[in-house]
């Protein structure tokens, strides 16, 4: 099917595409330029020092946990809780489709067997009833992750961990910021593990950091991502078999992090104050829902503010496709995220027999034929530009549905 731009009608942004318009992303600021300077000509560019010193305990304390410990991404962070927590071969670690392979692959570089099981149909998060049918006597853990825009239903997944004694590492890599029921992501489970890749809410061009409120759990994870080397208790000798590994991060990260942290809850609230703005504008549209949280109060962070195509909704023969190219003629960027669930990315090249994958329809109902998701920075943009994104979701979902 053609589209309606290209029907002869005129796209909302005119010539213009909407990631001309939105705010520059990442965002970047003057004084960390001077700050990058400083620490330049110091020549303490890394060894944990000050702006790493400050980010452990202020990133820590903005997630409401009491330690963080940093490293070079949000995969090898993963990796280290895993090994912190003492998780290695012959364990199973429970896991959502959904996500970015590091979440999955995580326990293979331990030596652990991912079990990936299906996600929730709202808020596309783990799903807290498929976790319960997967555990079995090797069950060590689970990893939840607060996906695009949503946070995971913490309060039955702890509740699961609690019965079967199992450990919880919360993937909060699109999550900065975000909170349950009063606390920050990362500090409700054992520990947490954020990116600052690029495309993250908070990022360094690359970067990592693990969160916890355990002392004993920072210390190992200390010593696990810096060669064996312990901040806390330095005098008491590594226990013999625990190989570490060398993950250390450096000080122009740590500086562009820190300054990002000050301008974050800003930040965040702009982005939803432009949700709440696109979410009023969508109202009547017919056809879409937004993706959930698990609780109504949740406070989201909106990395990848995610839309999903309402079932039998599109008229027949239209396919997610036309949709995203019905919007792309308009100049607005939707897209299907990774546009698989994970065991399905060419990424994915591990051996069947290596991990265990339960039935999951949704995921890849999801993946396939529901995810519309936008980015982040539309949410920081002026009303003009929020306008006419909602305008054209609005005109092509009136144009495709029943
Ligand atoms: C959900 C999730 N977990 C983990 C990671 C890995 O983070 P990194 O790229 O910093 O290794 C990503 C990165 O995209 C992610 O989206």
């Amino acid at each position: 099917m053609s589209t309606l731009a290209i029907n002869g009608g005129t796209p909302v942004f005119g010539d213009k595409k909407m990631m001309d318009l939105i705010p520059q992303w990442p965002p970047r600021y003057p004084e960390t330029e001077e700050k990058l300077l400083e620490v330049y000509r110091s020549g303490a560019w890394g060894g944990c020092k000050t702006y790493e010193q400050k980010l452990m305990s202020e990133f820590a304390a903005f997630q409401d946990a009491r330690y963080s410990v940093w490293m070079v991404n949000g995969t090898v962070t993963l990796e280290c809780a895993l090994l912190a927590l003492g998780i290695g071969p012959g364990d199973e670690v429970i896991v959502p489709g959904v996500s970015w392979i590091a979440t999955a692959e995580a326990p293979l570089y331990v030596g652990a067997t991912p079990v990936i099981v299906d996600i929730d149909p709202e808020t596309l998060c783990i799903d807290p009833a498929r976790i319960e049918e997967a555990i079995t006597p090797r069950t060590r853990a689970i990893i939840p992750v607060h996906l695009f825009s949503a946070v995971a239903d913490m309060e039955r997944i702890m509740a699961v961990a609690k019965k079967y004694n199992l450990a919880v590492i919360e993937d909060c890599a699109h999550a900065h910021g975000a909170k349950q029921h009063g606390k920050g992501v990362g500090s409700i489970g054992d520990a947490g593990s954020f990116s600052f890749q690029l495309s993250k809410l908070m990022t360094a061009g690359e970067g990592g950091c693990c969160t916890t409120n355990s002392e004993e759990l920072c210390d190992k994870l200390f010593r696990v991502s810096h060669i064996g080397n312990s901040r806390l208790f330095p005098k008491e000798p590594l226990k013999e078999g625990f190989i570490c590994h060398q993950y250390r991060f450096t000080e122009f990260q740590a500086v562009v992090i820190y300054d990002q942290l000050q301008h974050e809850s800003e930040l965040r609230a702009k982005r939803i104050a432009g949700m709440k703005l696109l979410n009023t504008l969508l109202k009547d549209t017919p056809g879409i829902i937004q993706q959930q949280s698990a609780f109504a109060d949740d406070v989201r962070a909106y990395y990848f503010p995610t839309f999903l195509l309402k079932d039998n909704c599109l008229k027949p023969g239209v396919t997610r496709a036309d949709i995203y190219a019905a919007l792309n003629a308009e100049g607005v960027l939707f897209h299907e995220g990774w546009g698989a669930p994970l065991y399905s990315f060419p990424a994915w090249n591990v051996p069947a027999k290596d991990f265990i994958k339960k039935e999951t329809p949704v995921c890849d109902d999801v993946m396939y034929n529901k995810v519309l998701i936008t980015h982040n920075a539309l949410l920081l943009s002026d009303e003009e530009i929020i306008s006419k994104t909602a305008e054209a979701l609005d005109k092509v979902m009136k144009f495709y549905t029943v």
